[in-house]
């Protein structure tokens, strides 16, 4: 399928493991930036994730339900390579830290190296959101810690069922 060549599409890529309150801010900026955003989940990216790829894939899809330029899809093998099957020409990633520059410098120019008519664009949440990442998310919630503001509502629900699942299980 082609695509107008003023279309500006971009691709924001993550585990998403789980979505935090920091994502949903960087997607609804680039919203308003580019034409469409794609949320593109790394499918399989760790062996053992918190949720399932068909999980995250539900969950950012009702949180950005009603939001037309926004898609959610789940992408296999090099971001490079999936951005061109997009026909998109940017990669959006945020930055909340000084320590997130280095990966993603590295990130951005071995992207660049791959495909230079990619461009990546670094996007700064909200300040109130600099501190979470998904892994702290997790931790701090298995471990019976408030996450209540820093996640979507659907996220919170999400882990409680899991939580709720798994003590039954082990019963
Ligand atoms: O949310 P994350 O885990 O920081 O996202 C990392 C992600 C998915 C953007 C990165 O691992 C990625 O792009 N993986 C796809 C494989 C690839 O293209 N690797 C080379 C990147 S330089």
């Amino acid at each position: 399928m082609s695509t107008p060549s003023d279309t500006r599409i971009a691709i924001y890529p993550g585990s998403f493991d789980p979505l935090t309150n920091g994502h949903v801010d960087i997607i609804e900026r680039g919203s308003r930036i580019f034409d469409s955003i794609i949320v593109a989940i790394l499918a399989n990216v760790e062996k053992t994730p918190l949720f399932s790829e068909l999980e995250r894939v539900e969950i950012l899809r009702e949180v950005f339900k009603g939001r037309p330029n926004v898609k959610i899809e789940t992408f296999n093998g090099l971001l490079v390579d999936y951005a061109k099957q997009k026909q998109a020409h940017v990669i959006v990633r945020g930055l909340r830290a000084v320590s997130d520059f280095e990966y993603e410098f590295q990130m951005a120019l071995m992207n660049r190296h791959l495909e230079p008519a990619l461009e990546t664009v670094f996007m700064m949440p909200a300040e109130q959101y600099t501190y979470i990442s998904s892994r702290l998310i997790k931790e701090v919630f298995t471990l019976g810690g408030e996450i209540t503001g820093l996640v979507p509502p659907v996220v919170e629900e999400r882990l409680r069922e899991k939580a709720k699942g798994r003590r039954q299980k082990a019963k």
